[in-house]
């Protein structure tokens, strides 16, 4: 059945965000994009926040507020300069309510472990940042490097697979897959992607960086289950 989307005429406010971005019970890996008319991931800073609106944002928290890890290619890490995961006081009760702990990990996926580490996300996090990693000789500056500032996995054959399941056996089982399209093109290809929540901004940025960046194999298809539109922004949930 075809079905028409209008832009909406109530403010996004009128939305109940948290109710449309619930974690279903179990294991659930959400990927969280945000692309513009052209498939653009960043704008010409080079940052996803320039194609961004207030209520990605938003959305982009509502997923975070109930989530255990924070899962991301070291690539936007190096660009995005994340801020530490720290415990705020108004999610604690939903938090502990959901066994979760204070605060959602981030989960870095590098294998060169070039990682900008004097950041406040090593030092001021709730949680110390895991990095997964492949393997490196004990001896290596890089990998005595990062394990000076994080929990550092090695994973011999580290891909899609072993990654989830590095990530599943630590008992974190809500993951939100932040990309960027390096890491997704990994976890898209594999299939380990329950759940695609994809914003369109309505931006031409015209710089050719799109959210999947090589072939996924077979082509899959999805099924939208729910759609807000808000100021232009369409924000889409799609699920296998
Ligand atoms: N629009 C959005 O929603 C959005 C979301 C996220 C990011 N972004 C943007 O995306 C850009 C970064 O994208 P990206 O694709 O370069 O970065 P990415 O996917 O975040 O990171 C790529 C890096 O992840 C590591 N990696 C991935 N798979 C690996 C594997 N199997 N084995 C070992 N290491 C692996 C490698 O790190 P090493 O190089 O350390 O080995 C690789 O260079 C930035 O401009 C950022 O702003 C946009």
């Amino acid at each position: 059945m075809k079905e028409l989307l209008r832009p909406s005429q109530e403010p996004a406010s009128a939305v109940d965000i948290a109710a449309a971005y619930a974690w279903p019970e179990g294991t659930w890996t959400r990927a969280m994009m945000l692309t513009t008319l052209d498939g653009a991931i960043a704008g010409t800073d080079g940052l996803s926040g320039s194609i961004s609106s207030a209520t990605d944002r938003l959305i982009f928290s509502e997923v975070r507020r109930l989530a255990d890890a924070v899962l991301v290619g070291a690539g936007t890490i190096r660009a995005e300069r994340y801020n530490p995961m720290k415990a705020r006081n108004e999610y604690q009760e939903a938090r502990a309510a959901a066994g979760l702990q204070p605060a959602p990990v981030v989960v870095i996926v590098s294998g060169s472990l070039d990682l900008p580490w004097q950041d406040p996300l090593f030092h001021e996090s709730a949680q110390q940042p895991i990095v997964l990693t492949h393997h490196h000789e004990s001896s290596s500056s890089e990998l005595r490097l990062a394990q000076a500032h994080a929990d550092v996995q090695q994973i011999p054959d580290l891909e899609a697979r072993t990654i989830i399941g590095a990530v599943h056996a630590r008992g974190l089982s809500r993951i939100v897959c932040e990309g960027g399209p390096t890491l997704l093109t990994l976890m898209g290809a594999a299939d380990l992607i329950d759940e695609y929540d994809i914003t369109l901004a309505p931006i031409l940025a015209g710089n050719g960086h799109g959210i999947v960046d090589g072939p996924l194999g077979e082509i899959t298809r999805l099924r939208l289950a729910q759609a807000i539109t808000d100021e232009g922004f369409v924000f889409a949930k799609y699920v296998r």
